[in-house]
């Protein structure tokens, strides 16, 4: 390819990324998120009492796909000597910088950014970063959208286990997301403790909710009942990010009025 061609595909790729980042970030999203920060606010905090459980040794974090932290605790971040940012958004070092920089600077935390596909990039970014613990923030249940078909998502989402064998390492993701009754009072933001038994498809995977055990076809009806779900449901192809057996948190979000997801916040040791 000659060199014309390359730098004018990658300011396409630069732009697009600056709009949409494929449909799952860039500017629409900076703008959503800013006008939903207080309805996002008891999800939000679902997440920062998730993350603050987790006990990491680790003083180097590679933070996957966080955007600019919108639902990110500054707190969390803080805790760590380094972080490693990587996001395909242009906008990110700019606005990740404004929401977290200061506290994370007077904290003498690090803060590194990286344009790069995470997820193409992983085997790499672990290369560079052997001591580092990750944290996909809500970039996993993305790969569907982006990819635009749910069974190539679902293979790569379950080889990244693999790859992320023998680190310490989480993931806040979709599982679910869908229109909800707008005559019906708003959901309750009550999490819900959930784990994967097996991988058997749909049909007959085993799961437990809050430690009952169900089949997972039933589990499901049952957590879009709790949102009032109406309509066709998106199943966002990361049941099998997990290992199987991996206890995680389901927290309700409010993504819109009328349209809320389930996600589902785990952390695996090695
Ligand atoms: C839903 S947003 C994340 C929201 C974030 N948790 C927050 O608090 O604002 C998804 C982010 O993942 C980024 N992204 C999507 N695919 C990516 C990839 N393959 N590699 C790196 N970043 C990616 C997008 O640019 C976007 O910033």
């Amino acid at each position: 390819m000659n060199t014309e061609l390359k730098s004018s595909l990658g300011l396409a790729t630069w732009v697009r990324d600056l709009a949409n980042a494929g449909g799952t970030g860039g500017l629409n999203w900076h703008v959503h998120a800013l006008r939903s920060l207080n309805r996002w606010l008891p999800t939000r905090e679902r997440i920062a009492q998730f993350l603050a459980s987790i006990e990491t040794t680790q003083t180097h974090l590679l933070l996957i796909g966080p955007s600019a932290g919108w639902m990110l605790p500054t707190p969390w971040l803080a805790r760590f000597k380094q972080v490693d940012v990587v996001d395909i958004d242009p906008l990110v070092p700019l606005l990740f910088g404004l929401r977290h920089g200061k506290v994370l600077r007077e904290h003498g935390t690090q803060l590194h950014f990286h344009r790069q596909d995470a997820i193409a990039g992983l085997p790499q970014l672990l290369r560079e970063f052997p001591n580092a613990c990750v944290w996909f923030d809500n970039v996993l249940g993305q790969v569907s959208v982006r990819l635009g078909d749910e069974d190539i998502a679902e293979r790569q989402l379950r080889h990244l286990k693999l790859l992320l064998q023998g680190r310490s390492w989480g993931s806040l993701h979709d599982v679910y997301s869908g229109p909800t009754d707008a005559a019906m009072a708003l959901p309750e933001i009550k999490t819900v403790g959930f784990k994967r038994l097996d991988n058997a498809d749909e049909d007959t995977a085993q799961v437990h909710i809050d430690g009952k055990p169900q089949l997972l076809s039933v589990a499901a009806q049952g957590l879009l009942t709790a949102l009032n779900a109406k309509g066709v449901w998106h199943d966002h192809a990361t049941a099998g990010v997990f290992p199987s057996k991996t206890s995680t948190t389901l927290i309700p979000w409010a993504f819109k009025p009328h349209y809320w997801h389930w996600l589902e916040a785990g952390w695996v040791r090695p």
